[in-house]
């Protein structure tokens, strides 16, 4: 029916992977094992377009020039974790504004009862603050994002799997609405092995706790901060369970597998001190994370790099987008006779 559906019916087709992230703060280890990592892991699957979600971060971050290095931020520390803007496109959100269409063209089929239901909205309904439109709407600019580029899987941590429902519900409505197979249905993925990344207080990882180990964080500093994590007082002498304990939860994503097993016989055998655990984390940390620092620290002196690699990303978004936009555009009877236009 609709050429936006054409690679879906042939097996041959590369699956497309697309992911957002929210450029809120510097990012963390519980935003890389728990998310970025996979993501650029799926970059050797299929296609993988992947974004910065400078519109979405707009309803947190208010101060323009924070959100500028925000946005800047994500993009190095993205490609010095390996993204690669040769196999993956890397853009950042605002850059395509096709999206921001599209999103109006979804807000007219979705339901109000849809959107209360949605925890961002709900939550702080509940804890009494106030909320915005933009934050009420939030997850139908997030099916927008994912519409306008045809994308097969969504990889996304447990918290966002309500709003890829919410996706596929207004795609379907849409479709069905006005009879045609504009939208390609999204499925989520949840990433694999995204435990819980504990914080430096043993509860989850958040900016929001003040708990996070910054990946980027300069070295001293992040020594300091790991030497201070919180731990319980069980005497050294008595034998521990590994898998409840925060350190080693940390130790196990930096540690090699080896050191990570003798880890775990350590914790049974008992007779160590915490201070050796966190003294194996720093050292960990340091050889996990050395290629990417070496080359975000060149990525950081040389501006046009970064700038070069997100406009040949939002180029290569704003085609595809741009497809799927005039396909919407002509389903619901806004493009006039031959779907262009007027220049
Ligand atoms: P924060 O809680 O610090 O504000 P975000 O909500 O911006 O982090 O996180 C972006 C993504 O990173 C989340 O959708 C989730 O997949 C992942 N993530 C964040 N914190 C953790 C954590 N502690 N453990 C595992 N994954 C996490
Ligand atoms: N809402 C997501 C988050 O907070 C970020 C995001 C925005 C996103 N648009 C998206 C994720 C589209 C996946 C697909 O983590």
């Amino acid at each position: 029916m609709n050429s936006g559906m054409q690679s879906q019916s042939n097996p041959a087709a590369r699956l497309r992977a697309l992911s957002g992230i929210q450029p809120t703060g510097r990012f963390h280890w519980g935003n890389y094992f728990g998310a970025i990592r996979q993501y650029i892991e799926l970059q050797d699957v299929g296609e993988a377009f992947y974004f910065i979600a400078d519109l979405h971060a707009l309803t947190t971050v208010r101060e323009p020039d924070r959100l500028r290095g925000f946005v800047r931020d994500a993009a190095i520390d993205l490609v010095a974790l390996g993204l690669d803007p040769e196999r993956a496109t890397l853009f950042v959100q605002s850059d395509v504004p096709e999206v921001a269409e599209l999103t109006w063209l979804l807000m007219t089929v979705a339901p109000m009862g849809l959107l209360e239901r949605c925890h961002a909205y709900k939550d702080k309904k509940a804890k009494g603050l106030a909320a915005d439109a933009g934050l009420f709407t939030y997850p139908v600019l997030m099916a927008a994002d994912i519409l306008a580029y045809d994308a097969d899987v969504v990889p996304v941590g447990e918290d966002q799997v309500q709003h890829i429902e919410v996706c596929r519900d207004l795609a379907g409505t849409f479709n069905h609405l006005y009879g045609t197979d504009v939208f390609r249905l999204p499925k989520p993925r949840l990433v694999d092995g995204a435990a819980k990344v504990p914080g430096t207080d043993g509860q989850k990882m958040s900016k929001s706790y003040e708990n996070t180990i910054e990946l980027f964080e300069e070295q001293a500093a992040q020594k300091k901060k790991i030497m201070r994590i919180t731990t319980d007082s069980r005497p050294m002498e008595a034998s521990k369970n590994p898998e409840q304990d925060h350190l080693y939860q940390l130790f196990s994503l930096v540690g090699s597998p080896e050191d990570v097993s003798e880890m775990a016989e350590l914790y049974q055998r008992g007779g160590f001190g915490y201070g050796e655990v966190k003294k194996a984390i720093v050292a960990a940390a340091k050889d996990t994370f050395a290629t990417a620092r070496e080359r975000r620290r060149k990525l950081e002196s040389n501006a046009h790099e970064i700038d070069e690699i997100l406009a040949v990303g939002a180029k290569r978004a704003r085609a595809v987008a741009g497809h799927v936009l005039e396909r919407a555009r002509e389903a619901c009877g806004l493009s006039r006779s031959s779907g262009r236009r007027p220049e």
